[in-house]
């Protein structure tokens, strides 16, 4: 999705802006842009395609970029096609009011007409500019009192930076439903939409709260209301160091995020398993855990990824904690008008804490009275913020647009909470230290089938010439299925269909053709006799099988033309192995197929609007 830096200090604009681009760039974006407030007035550059293109025109442009206050965002297009006009920072039609935003103003229509009855005129088909001429509109000498008075017409989303070319020491914030964070250095501030663009300067920041407007100029922070009361902003440690968001040696993201899956899971583990008394100790729990432990439901939501880990949070809550549970697309949750009785927990299974669905599915969860638990990695994100109590991944910074280490860190984050919850209610000590024995090897025995990533790279080559693809599994291994599907299609752009191995006879099984890659995880497990039956169905149809199988399975050899092995582990934390072969998979087909990993087409990594 789109990300914005922004810049107001001593040190040249351009160059810092630039380099807070190149941070955001993991995000997914089509076109970038940036402008410097400097004695030559408002100097602006936008290019269609990479941040090179515009970092490029900014150096050919010279003194004019020189300056200490400016803007910078790349675009991923919304509203407007993908052109220079429509590129961000977007001006008012005289030029004084330079705006980058992120969101989606959703009355620019009506603005847009009431501004030309106005007189104005508009050079893009944005959503955007006319927030801008709307600033531009109301400016009666002083930025701050002229953007809270626009923010009060406007609805929608927004995180949005803005400067004045009358007020060239005057870099304005504001917030709504997307995420801000301002970063405090030493008589300078960087605000951007993530961490990953501000850490290089400093670790102290504050999120944005909604409705919030920020005044930075050189040496004070002024933070209110968008009616002007006085808000005091709540300063944070940023928990993330360079070295974690630099590729250290790996040819892209998310090679680098499958490898460090081992140490990611350890750092999600640690210190939360208690093997002396047999249970799970989580700290962000614990203030409510009388109440969960008499929860009589827990709905699990969330998009994508996080929502497949959510799927497999079903199955371990009701088999380990013998709890109801459900499990729900959020953007489909948030409209259904769900029904929240007394007694239901709603937890948010998210990455970034700032997709826009799953924020908006816990806000209704919370006003329908559920209590609202959050499964997130960025701390201090928008979703861990709006929760009542919830459990960090700890993975680390995840960059790579095809999510990896999150998911694993989301299924050993439900896992955990599966036995926190099952201790409490009917699991007995000792069938919690059996899975907690179990549960502390994940990470080596997800060594070990990293160590196999030659055999799984010509495996994968055999077949990257097939345009469709079918991951079945059962049980545990369904969602698995689901997750390796969504992998490949999103990196490689090989079509790919997940689901229940059982599902396929019900119709799907007529796509099978001589030759089409089908894989199976086929583990050993309660279904295995039941894959097994599968498998030769589609053998029988002439689909190539590549079964995912628990190491020592000779018996799979005589059925699958390709065998991928994975350690044993007892079944309930089968998939925090078999989703990594599905991973490499995806990776070595994409890179065969000439892609580029870490910029998917069309793909955001952070998806900030409905
Ligand atoms: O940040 P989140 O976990 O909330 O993101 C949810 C999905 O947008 C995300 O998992 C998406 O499906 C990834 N591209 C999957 O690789």
């Amino acid at each position: 999705m789109c990300g914005i830096v922004a810049y107001i200090g001593t040190k040249p604009a351009a160059d810092l802006l630039v380099e807070g681009l190149k941070r955001l760039e993991y995000r997914g974006y089509d076109s970038a842009g940036v402008a410097v407030l400097g004695d030559h007035g408002i100097a602006m550059e936008r290019a269609v395609g990479r941040v090179a293109n515009v970092e490029a025109r900014v150096d050919a442009a010279g003194d004019i970029f020189r300056g200490t206050l400016g803007l910078a965002h790349t675009r991923w297009a919304t509203h407007g096609g993908v052109t220079e006009a429509n590129c961000h920072p977007h001006t008012d039609d005289r030029n004084d009011i330079c705006l980058i935003h992120n969101g989606i103003i959703e009355n620019y229509g009506a603005l847009r007409t009431w501004l030309q009855e106005r007189g104005h005129t508009f050079k893009s088909e944005t959503d955007t500019e006319v927030l801008a001429v709307l600033i531009g509109e109301l400016y009666e000498g002083d930025l701050e009192a002229a953007v809270q008075a626009a923010l009060k017409e406007v609805t929608g989303a927004y995180a949005i930076a803005v400067i004045c070319a009358q007020e060239p020491d005057t870099l304005v914030c504001a917030r709504k439903g997307s995420p801000l964070l301002i970063g405090v250095g030493s008589g300078e501030y960087v605000v951007a939409s993530d961490a990953s663009a501000i850490v290089a300067h400093t670790t102290q920041a504050f999120a944005l709260d909604d409705y919030n407007v920020c005044k930075l100029t050189r040496d004070a922070i002024q933070t209110s209301t968008i009616d002007n009361q006085a808000v005091t902003p709540k300063m944070m440690q940023l928990e993330m160091d360079l070295e974690q968001i630099e590729l250290g040696g790996h040819p892209h993201y998310m090679h680098k995020e499958i490898f460090e899956q081992p140490e990611s899971l350890r750092m999600t583990l640690r210190g939360r398993i208690d093997k002396n008394e047999g249970r799970i100790v989580l700290g962000g729990l614990l203030s409510h855990a009388s109440q969960l432990v008499r929860a009589r439901k827990f709905i699990l939501t969330g998009q994508g990824t996080a929502l497949h880990a959510a799927m497999i949070g079903e199955y371990l809550f009701e088999n380990l904690a013998k709890v109801p549970t459900e499990i729900e697309y959020a953007s489909e949750f948030r409209y259904r008008n769900p029904i929240v009785e007394e007694g239901t927990v709603v937890a948010a299974i998210s990455q970034s804490g700032e997709t826009a669905d799953t924020l908006a599915a816990l806000t209704e969860a919370k006003d329908k009275g559920a209590l609202a638990l959050g499964v997130v990695n960025v701390v201090g994100s928008s979703i861990s913020r709006e929760t009542d109590a919830g459990v960090y991944l700890r993975v680390g910074p995840e960059i790579g647009v095809a999510s990896t280490k999150a998911f694993t860190g989301q299924v050993a984050a439900l896992t955990m909470m599966a036995i926190f919850l099952g201790r409490r209610r009917l699991m007995s000590v000792e069938e919690c230290r059996a899975m907690l024995d179990e549960l502390e090897l994940v990470p080596e025995k997800i060594e070990r089938i990293l160590g196999s990533a030659d055999t799984i790279k010509r495996v994968t080559e055999k077949y990257v010439n097939q345009e469709n693809w079918l991951f079945l599994g059962r049980g545990y291994n369904y969602p698995t299925a689901l997750e390796g599907a969504l992998k490949l299609k999103e990196i490689s752009y090989i079509h790919a269909e997940g689901m229940p191995a059982a599902e396929m006879k019900h119709g799907p099984i007529a796509l099978i053709t001589e030759g089409m890659p089908v894989v199976f995880i086929a583990n050993r497990g309660a279904q295995y006799a039941k894959v097994l039956a599968n498998i030769e169905e589609v053998r029988s149809r002439g689909g190539h099988v590549i079964a995912i199988a628990t190491e020592g399975d000779t018996e799979i050899t005589s059925l699958a033309e390709d065998v991928l092995y994975v350690p044993d582990i007892t079944e309930p934390l089968s998939p925090l192995l078999t989703v990594v072969p599905l991973q490499l998979m995806a990776y070595y087909a994409a890179v065969a197929r000439g892609h580029d990993v870490d910029k998917p087409r069309n793909l955001a990594k952070s998806v900030t609007v409905e």
